[in-house]
C-alpha cells in the first residue's frame, strides 16, 4: 500500500484504547530499526521528520527511505512533518510526499496560531494530507529552540473546541507536563502528568485524537550504559511507562518518541567501541545500533503503545 494518512489509524486507536508510535527518523539505520520492529509485531507506524532532520539528511533521501520501508514491510506507514515551523515548510512537505504535517504555532498568540494553522489545514486538505496543531507549550529543546521551563504552559481545555473547529485540524498536541529531551524532571522530583487536563480536553472533544509530544521514557538501561562507557549524562529522567500506557488508553492516539531512539543508538555505539576499539567499519557499529533501536521499539509497541497486531492490510 502507498504511504497512508493517520485518519484510519487514529480512529482505530481511539476506539481500541491504544496509541500509535511516532518515531523521529534521521537516517537509514533508524528507519530500518523502527520498521523491522513494527513489521515483526504487525504494528501501524508514524515516521516523523523534523526541520532538523530535513536539514541533516535531505528531504528527498528521507522520503525515499520511508517509501522503501513501506515497500519492504507492507505496513500502514504515515510520513509526518514534526514541528513544522511555518507555512512554507508544511507546503514543501505536502508537495513532496508527506501524508501528514504538524504546524506548530504553539508559541504564537492564540489568534495567530489559529490563523496560521487554518492556512496550513486549507492547503493540506486540498492535497489529501492531514494536519496536527498544538495548543499549550512544552518545555525542553526541539530543533534550535529551547523553551525554558518558566515559558512552558499547560493547554487550556477551554480553548480546544474553538481551536479545533476554527482551524479544522485532524489531531491536537497538548501540554500536560511532558517535555522534549532527556531531562524531563529534576533529580528528586516526582514525575507527574496532568491527566485532569487530558480528561477535560477529551470531554470537550469527544472522539478526537490527542497527541503527546516529549513522551520518551529515557530508559535507564541506556543512560547507564552510556555512562558506563565514557558518557556523562547526569540524572536523565523521562516519563514513566505506566503514565504513557494510561494516556494511550485515554484520548491520546499518537505518542512521540525521539530521545529514546537517540539513547538506544548512542548506548550501542559506545558499548561497541569499548568492546572493539580497533573497529572502524561503520557497519560494525551501526548494526548493533540498529538492533538496539529495533529492540527498544518492540518494547514500546508491546508495553507502552499497545498497538501490536493492529496493522490493517
Ligand atoms: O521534538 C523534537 C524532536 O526530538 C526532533 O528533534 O529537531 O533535533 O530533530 P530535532
Ligand atoms: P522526546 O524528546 O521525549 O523523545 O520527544 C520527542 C518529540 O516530541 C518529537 O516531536
Ligand atoms: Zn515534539
Amino acid at each position: 500500500m502507498p504511504l497512508v494518512t493517520t485518519t484510519q489509524m487514529f480512529k482505530d486507536a481511539y476506539e481500541g484504547g491504544y496509541a500509535i508510535g511516532a518515531f523521529n527518523v534521521n537516517n537509514m539505520e533508524i528507519i530500518q530499526g523502527i520498521t523491522e520492529a513494527a513489521k515483526k509485531l504487525n504494528a501501524p507506524l508514524i515516521l516523523q521528520v523534523s526541520k532538523g532532520a530535513r536539514a541533516y539528511a535531505n528531504h528527498t533521501y528521507l522520503v525515499k527511505l520511508v517509501e522503501a520501508a513501506e515497500k519492504e514491510t507492507g505496513l500502514p506507514i504515515a510520513l509526518h512533518l514534526d514541528h513544522g515551523p511555518d507555512f512554507e515548510t508544511c507546503k514543501s512537505c505536502i508537495d513532496g510526499g508527506f501524508t501528514s504535517v504538524m504546524i506548530d504555532g504553539s508559541h504564537l498568540p492564540y489568534e495567530e496560531n489559529v490563523a496560521l494553522t487554518k492556512r496550513v489545514v486549507d492547503y493540506a486538505h486540498a492535497h489529501g494530507v492531514v494536519v496536527e496543531g498544538e495548543l499549550g507549550q512544552l518545555a525542553g529543546i526541539e530543533d534550535d529552540v529551547n523553551v525554558a521551563e518558566d515559558k512552558a504552559c499547560f493547554t487550556d481545555p477551554d480553548q480546544v473546541y474553538d481551536f479545533v473547529t476554527r482551524t479544522g485540524v485532524d489531531s491536537l498536541a497538548i501540554a500536560i507536563g511532558t517535555s522534549h529531551g532527556a531531562y524531563k524532571f529534576k533529580p528528586g522530583q516526582k514525575p507527574q502528568l496532568r491527566f485532569d487536563i487530558l480528561e477535560e480536553v477529551s470531554k470537550k472533544l469527544p472522539g478526537f485524537p490527542i497527541v503527546l509530544h516529549g513522551a520518551s521514557s529515557v530508559i535507564p538501561e541506556f543512560v547507564e550504559k552510556i555512562n558506563k562507557y565514557g558518557g556523562k549524562m547526569p540524572d536523565a529522567i523521562g516519563i514513566p511507562e505506566e503514565m504513557l500506557r494510561k494516556a494511550a488508553s485515554m484520548a491520546v492516539c499518537k505518542i512521540n518518541i525521539d530521545s529514546d531512539l537517540r539513547l538506544a543508538m548512542t548506548a550501542a555505539v559506545r558499548e561497541h567501541f569499548a568492546l572493539y576499539p580497533d573497529h572502524f567499519d561503520p557497519r560494525q557499529y551501526l548494526k548493533p545500533a540498529r538492533e538496539a533501536i529495533q529492540g527498544m521499539v518492540e518494547h514500546k509497541i508491546n508495553n507502552v503503545l499497545g498497538c501490536a497486531g493492529k496493522a490493517k492490510a
